[in-house]
């Protein structure tokens, strides 16, 4: 038995489980990670949990018409408003609520098929992340307070708790879940990279949407799985479609410090819980190393402090372009016209909002040391040789990576616009096709203006911290790749998360031996080519 800094007991045995997980669900040329390998229609899971017995209270449909910049949102923080139903409804409206819904309609005028899309992102669209929010009392809501479902297929709350919280007028909590069923459903064992992706895209969008009204953020640290379980009520679902409870926050209007452990024991021990989870398939397929790696990377209640400086926000360009609507009407390109390119000191600005030091109170959200920085795969940027570079998020992998990549390497910042960035040339070449087959020989990661590989610090990261550090790093991934979406969307471009690579061939291109450093997502940003057979329909329409 080993002890992690905050004195948690990890079992070798936990953190050998999570690295083999990691190993057995790589994708290789010749082999892919186990999965179905076809999509069993019969057992697609439902779109949205939804609980049975109990009512939903309806939000209300916000004005997000206007509001603050994007580019505002990185500048002093903004006056903060009163937490009412409005404004509550208005920051899930911006972070997890439906976006659209697309359909594909017959010549004879019928509908074929129809999906909806919400603001966060999800890996095949599948949306294993559920959120549920604790408060003491809104008068214009819930005047009594408790737990509560967020619903965004009705964009209102089912309320699953009561019991008196001990929580401030001016915060409230949030926890993230994760029902991993939904994922393997498509993916099999790799699903669980994908459901602590969506995780990280989702905390992203909530910060962000916390900026816009002019709350903090917090994650709770110290915080363990049962207690975690115990406040959010998953604790008491069984079965193959159990959600997984991932991440608790504290949302206040004053910056206050989020309630200590003892006070979140009282308020999980008073709690009592109504409701009984709709099912979501009528079958399953079951897959263990999914339930073997979530509860060896359940162990440990981690608090790590910040590894860097929060420095002064600074706006540095003002576009004019309104947040709510960036935020709201964010895709994923489906495939990219192969033409559009990017110009020099465009790409240095989205580069410096992926950087934690300019990107502070973001990415401060995961209180740790930046683990991952960034393998560019640039295609189409004017003034940019084509070839492959190295945007380094934390200065201390700057020396590790130029002893772990491939010698004779340039390492050479291009100058110029990108002068004060810790941006390093690789190699001038054409990589469209490397770029492409890397990326499970997706067309959009050669037909963009650039794609990249996010490399973090895996296997000393999780001996140092234990085997509950190895979600966090898929955190912080889709935390980054959620700044891609919406810089992409400032730029005038469109952006996709890309779960799907060849984990050890990205390694051997790089020069990478071991699991010292990991390819965890990748992403492309680019031209998007649109797909003129579908229609949107506005999400809440009656
Ligand atoms: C973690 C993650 C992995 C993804 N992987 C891929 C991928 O490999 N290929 C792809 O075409 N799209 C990928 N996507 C894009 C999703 O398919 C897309 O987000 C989803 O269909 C919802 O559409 P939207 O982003 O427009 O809301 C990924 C998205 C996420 C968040």
């Amino acid at each position: 038995m080993s002890r992690i800094p905050n004195g948690d007991p990890v079992t070798t045995g936990h953190l050998r489980t999570t690295i083999s997980y990691h190993h057995r669900t790589k994708h290789h040329f010749h082999r892919y990670a186990a999965s179905p390998g076809f999509m069993d229609w019969a057992t697609q899971p439902f779109p949205f949990r939804r609980f049975e017995g109990v009512e939903l209270l309806e939000l209300g449909i916000p004005d997000v018409s206007t509001g603050p910049s994007w580019d505002s949102l990185f500048g002093p923080a903004l006056p903060p408003e009163e937490i009412s139903r409005e404004s509550l409804s208005r920051f899930l409206y911006l972070s997890l609520a439906l976006s659209a819904w697309k359909q594909v309609v017959s010549p004879e005028g019928e509908v074929v098929s129809r999906w909806s899309l919400r603001v966060n992102p999800s890996s095949g669209n599948l949306h294993p992340t559920e959120a549920y929010l604790l408060f003491s009392g809104l008068s214009d809501l819930a005047p009594e307070g408790g737990v509560f479902h967020y619903a965004p297929d009705g964009h209102g709350l089912e309320q699953r708790g009561t019991g008196s919280l001990d929580l401030p007028d001016n915060g409230f909590l949030i926890g993230l879940s994760s029902i991993h069923w939904r994922e393997a459903w498509k993916y099999g064992e790799r699903a669980f990279r994908y459901c602590q992706h969506d995780v990280g895209h989702a905390l992203a969008a909530l910060k962000l949407a916390a900026r816009i009204l002019g709350w903090s953020v917090e994650m709770v640290g110290g915080v363990d799985h049962s207690l975690m379980s115990r406040l959010l009520g998953t604790h008491l679902q069984e079965g193959p479609e159990r959600e997984h409870a991932d991440t608790l926050l504290f949302v206040s209007t004053d910056g206050r410090a989020a309630p200590d452990i003892e006070t979140l024991e009282a308020m999980a021990e008073g709690l009592a819980f109504q409701g009984t989870p709709r099912p979501l398939s009528p079958s399953h397929v079951p897959w263990p190393a999914i339930d073997e790696v979530a509860e060896a990377s359940q162990t440990g209640s981690l608090t790590a402090s910040l590894g860097y400086d929060e420095p002064a926000p600074t706006i540095q360009r003002e576009r004019n372009l309104l947040a709510s609507s960036l935020i709201r009407n964010r895709r994923s390109a489906v495939s990219m016209d192969g033409r559009t390119s990017m110009k020099a000191p465009d790409f240095a600005h989205l580069l410096k909002r992926l950087l934690p030091g300019h990107c502070a109170h973001l990415f401060s959200l995961l209180p740790q040391e930046a683990e991952t920085s960034l393998v560019f795969f640039v295609h189409r940027v004017e003034g940019l040789k084509p070839g492959l570079y190295a945007l380094v998020r934390n200065p201390t992998h700057l020396e590790a990576w130029q002893a772990a990549f491939n010698d004779g390497l340039d390492w050479e910042n291009p100058g110029s616009d990108f002068a004060d960035l810790p941006f390093y040339r690789l190699i001038a070449a054409d990589i469209t096709e490397a770029a492409q087959r890397l990326s499970c020989n997706q067309g959009i990661a050669g037909d963009g203006v650039f794609s990249l590989g996010m490399i973090s610090r895996m296997t000393p990261a999780l001996q140092q911290h234990g085997p509950g550090y190895y979600p966090r790093l898929f955190w912080e991934t889709g935390m980054i790749g959620q700044m891609l979406y919406l810089e992409a969307e400032a730029a005038g471009l469109r952006g996709t998360g890309i779960g799907c690579f060849f984990d050890d061939e990205v390694h051997r291109v790089l020069g990478l031996e071991g699991d010292s450093w990991q390819s965890l997502y990748h992403f492309t940003v680019g031209g998007p080519l649109e797909d003129s057979r579908l229609q949107t329909v506005d999400p809440y329409e009656s």
